[in-house]
């Protein structure tokens, strides 16, 4: 008689491509800056790393989905599809606004349906699922549910939409879907300095652009935080006024970071002369001179961007979709005085045109930069002194995989 031979179990754990993806994010991130390179393309290609750093990092951190003055009237909704979620952002009266799930509690049925052609934004009084017409008010809470009066569970008390965790900063709503991340004041303290001359809660949006983008989210918010692109993707418009190699960055934030992007010498001067430069609209009261030599990028990670000029802000919402996808509005904040200026019409229209085209500009590079991440052919090369942002946004990953890692 022959005995089986048994295989002895193989005790080493095999490294996934994902654990190799993580490892190789924290390696990159880890040179010092003057050795800094591209992330290896796994993190904008990949699909398991991708759903890792949704569930991980986006989801678990404060994304910005809306602006105040979207807002403004009891009922004023902004309806959107963020991670996998359909959500509502809704101002439910007593200056409240909530971020709901769109998800009905009855058999999961959106209750604003864009299939139903119900709009993305506008006002509403309730929500009325389309399905079989339960009712819930602006704060969520189930008002009616057809021809179930006796029915024990299904009350206000105990049904509803769900809640996510929300918070108002800067004039943002911005959502927690996790609902654990650390309070957004304490995240972000340190841009208030910055952020609170412009007042950004007061400001009106007069410019809403949506894209579809066939690329990673961070792909953008890369191209968004680096100057170096100005000799190349912006050479005909921002690098003739805020040239690349006048632009440079803050010191490191655990949670933001800064960009600056300063007016050519010649410009500034004329400037410090009194002659304004590049103002389409009436600038922010409460400015410093110096909010006027320069145009300034933030980053507020994971994915809040904002391009700050003495009289606009240009705020954009990532959605990320997939690892090659995503979608973006790219909105136009403006101080609501200038509605009142001779000539704003034709103002705005030019001023929309230009940030269509620059928009473009980045979009078209972004689009052709994944494909080039998806070539077997490629090997991530060394940065430019100029994309430090890109190193510090590395080293911003890097923290949030190693937390997750350690299991803070
Ligand atoms: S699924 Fe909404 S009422 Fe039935
Ligand atoms: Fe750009």
């Amino acid at each position: 008689m022959t005995s089986a031979t048994i295989p002895s179990p193989d005790l080493a754990v095999p490294e996934t491509t994902l654990d190799r993806t993580l490892s190789e994010i924290c390696n990159t991130a880890a040179k010092p800056l003057a050795e800094a390179r591209a992330l290896p393309a796994k993190a904008f290609t990949d699909q398991h790393y991708f759903n890792w750093e949704s569930e991980h990092i986006l989801k678990r951190q404060w994304l910005s989905i809306a602006h105040v003055s979207q807002l403004a009237n009891k009922g004023d909704y902004v309806n959107l599809e963020l991670l996998g979620e359909r959500i509502s952002v809704v101002n439910s009266g007593e200056n409240t606004i909530r971020v709901l799930s769109r998800v009905c509690a009855h058999r999961g049925m959106d209750v604003m349906a864009p299939e139903f052609e119900h709009q993305q934004a506008g006002n509403c009084k309730q929500y009325r699922c389309p399905y079989h017409h339960w009712v819930y008010g602006l704060d969520g809470k189930l008002k009616g549910a057809p021809l179930m009066k006796d029915h024990p569970e299904v009350t206000e008390q105990t049904l509803g939409l769900h809640e996510f965790n929300s918070a108002v900063w800067q004039g943002l709503v911005f959502v927690n879907l996790s609902g654990d991340a650390q309070p957004i004041n304490e995240q972000f303290s340190g841009l208030d300095d910055y952020l609170d001359r412009w007042q950004m809660a007061g400001l009106t949006m007069v410019a809403d652009l949506g894209w579809d983008c066939p690329f990673n989210w961070k792909v953008l918010v890369e191209n968004f935080m680096e100057p170096y692109h100005h000799v190349g993707a912006h050479h005909t418009t921002f690098q003739p006024m805020m040239p690349a190699q006048g632009c440079w960055t803050d010191e490191e934030n655990t949670h933001f970071q800064i960009c600056h992007l300063p007016f050519t010498e010649q410009i500034q001067q004329k400037v410090i002369d009194g002659e304004p430069q590049y103002l389409s609209f009436k600038p922010m009261p409460g400015l410093l001179p110096s909010d006027f030599l320069e145009w300034t990028v933030y980053l507020a990670a994971p994915a809040t961007l904002l391009f700050v000029a003495a009289d606009r802000i240009y705020w954009y919402r990532l959605q990320p979709v997939a690892a090659g996808e995503m979608q973006i509005r790219t909105t136009l904040l403006i101080h609501p005085d200038s509605l009142a200026a001779p000539e704003y019409e034709k103002t705005l229209s030019d001023e929309v045109e230009l940030m269509r085209k620059f928009h473009l500009e980045d979009m078209e590079m972004c689009g052709a930069v994944q494909s080039g991440l998806r070539s077997e052919t490629y090997t991530p090369g060394p940065l430019n002194q100029l994309e430090q942002p890109i190193w510090l946004f590395q080293r911003y990953l890097a923290r949030q995989i190693e937390a997750e890692r350690s299991g803070k």
